[in-house]
């Protein structure tokens, strides 16, 4: 075969087509496979004017057909498949070559194929893409971990078909090994956080001010013009004025009222338990949407009656419409402020040395959650790399103080009204938790040094204490 290509993409279903047609457009030789051949033909003969694509049948004429380094991506299901994959072509290719996985891959996988990877003196690049199917097509937000000597041979092309901003790219190599993939399940698990809270802010609006789909749709709309500005707000407002073709009712009436998910949300949380870090917005989001799926429990209470509350609720004591569009942006201020926190957390207990400022620039196009406030985020981070945490930069500091009144009025009527904000209470509980001057965490501590003896601090001297609680006196002492 004369002419090689820069890239080669395996599995062509429809996210690993639309890449190799981003790439092909952009003037790139794109090798392309798929298990079943078909997949690969379709792709030329629909495809094949874009640009140049080298069809092969077989892992090894795909293989050949690469200029070396070789960097094939692998777009399959996370999991078992993306393994299958990886030792059917780790054998056909050579020193220095590169096996990117482009999927939802668990960042612990990834770390896993990285070690293994680089025994066989090859270079296993896990990837974050963001922005589905049209994003992976027109220009979606990518998050590459792997070696810096991967991304030296890799980056120029993925930054070559990711989003733009200001002729910017939406691409840095986020840090060693499973970094990129990790920086990208956390960034889903903002996604379930802002749907959350964005489904809690139509619910009060339809539930307490009465308004219909269609006009909430035009109450987004508005939003999205100002510091809401977001993919989310904009595609909400859609989906909103949307009307059943069949029935004529709106769109989001006729849908079953269970969300689903595949899983990145859980990962984020199960990762942020094991590091210790409060993601409790994104928790209360895969929880919420578990909630709803949880159709027996759900009609177990519906058939028991479990009552709403006794009195009647009465109006919301403010302007409703401007208090929840407060509420959702400190809480959506709280669900970044927290993915922020964990992706420095896993950046230091694994040694990542991961940018934040950078993650909030790649974010703001390409991607499911790009929003116009992600440039603040990156303002923030370019002021104090090091920042603690986001609600301590003035810009936010600002804006949850300005929201905070409303925010609580707005969970006031929630409360009242039986709603279920949990979206917007559990990120007002977090904000009061990070400013209480004292929390009742001292309480806890006393009452588990006193059923196990596990010790305490004093708040006027150093070391551990522990105090006798059975004897007489009850002396305190040293542990
Ligand atoms: C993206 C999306 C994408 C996908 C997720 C969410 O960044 O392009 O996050 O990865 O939509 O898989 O899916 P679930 O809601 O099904 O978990």
């Amino acid at each position: 075969m004369s002419e090689k290509a820069q890239i080669g993409v395996t599995g062509l279903a429809v996210m690993g087509r639309n890449l190799a047609r981003n790439f092909a457009r952009h003037g790139h030789t794109v090798a392309v496979h798929n298990r079943s051949y078909n997949r690969t033909k379709e792709l030329v003969e629909e495809f094949g004017h874009e640009g140049k694509f080298l069809p092969s049948e077989s892992a090894a004429d795909f293989v050949a057909s690469l200029e070396r380094p070789r960097r094939v991506i692998i777009m399959v299901k996370a999991g078992g498949p993306t393994d299958a994959v990886i030792e059917e072509f780790a054998p056909l290719l050579e020193e220095g070559d590169m096996l990117i996985d482009a999927g939802n891959a668990h960042y612990l996988d990834t770390r896993r194929r990285e070690a293994a990877l680089k025994e066989r003196g090859l270079h296993f690049v896990g990837t974050g893409v963001s922005g589905g199917e049209e994003g992976a097509l027109h220009g979606p937000s990518i998050m590459p971990g792997g070696s810096v000597e991967s991304y030296q041979a890799l980056g120029p092309l993925l930054e070559d078909i990711s989003a733009k901003v200001d002729g910017e790219a939406c691409c840095v190599h986020v840090g060693p090994d499973g970094a990129g993939h990790f920086v990208k399940m956390v960034h889903n698990g903002i996604e379930y956080a802002d749907m959350q809270l964005i489904a809690e802010a139509y619910d009060l609006l339809r539930q307490v001010g009465g308004h219909s789909p269609s006009e909430i749709a035009d109450v987004f709309r508005g939003w999205n013009e100002g510091r809401l500005g977001s993919y989310l707000i904009e595609i909400t407002a859609e989906v909103l004025k949307q009307t059943d073709a069949a029935t004529g009712k709106p769109f989001v009436d006729i849908v079953v009222d269970q969300a689903e998910q595949k899983g990145t949300g859980r990962w984020t949380v199960q990762a942020a338990l094991d590091l210790g870090v409060p993601v409790s917005g994104i928790a209360e989001s895969v929880f919420a949407r578990a909630l709803s799926g949880g159709a027996d429990v759900r009609a177990a209470a519906a058939q028991a009656g479990l009552p709403g509350p006794s009195a009647t609720a009465g109006a919301h004591q403010g302007d409703l419409q401007a208090d929840v569009e407060q509420a959702l942006f400190a809480s959506k201020i709280v669900a970044y402020a927290q993915g922020f926190q964990q992706i420095q957390a896993a950046s230091a207990e694994y040694g990542w040395s991961i940018d934040p400022g950078a993650m909030a620039k790649i974010w703001r196009a390409g991607c499911i959650i790009r929003a116009k406030f992600l440039d603040f985020i990156k303002q923030a981070y370019d002021k104090s790399p090091k920042l603690t945490t986001l609600l301590v930069d003035q810009y936010f500091l600002d804006a949850v103080s300005g929201a905070q009144d409303a925010w609580r009025r707005v969970v006031v009527t929630a409360a009242q009204h039986g709603i279920p904000a949990p979206g917007f209470a559990s990120a007002l509980a977090y904000y009061d938790g990070l400013r209480a001057e004292r929390l009742p965490a001292a309480l806890i501590q006393g009452q588990r040094d006193f059923f196990g003896a596990h010790t305490y601090q004093r708040v006027d001297k150093d070391g551990k204490f522990h105090t006798l609680w059975a004897a007489d006196g009850r002396p305190e002492v040293d542990a």
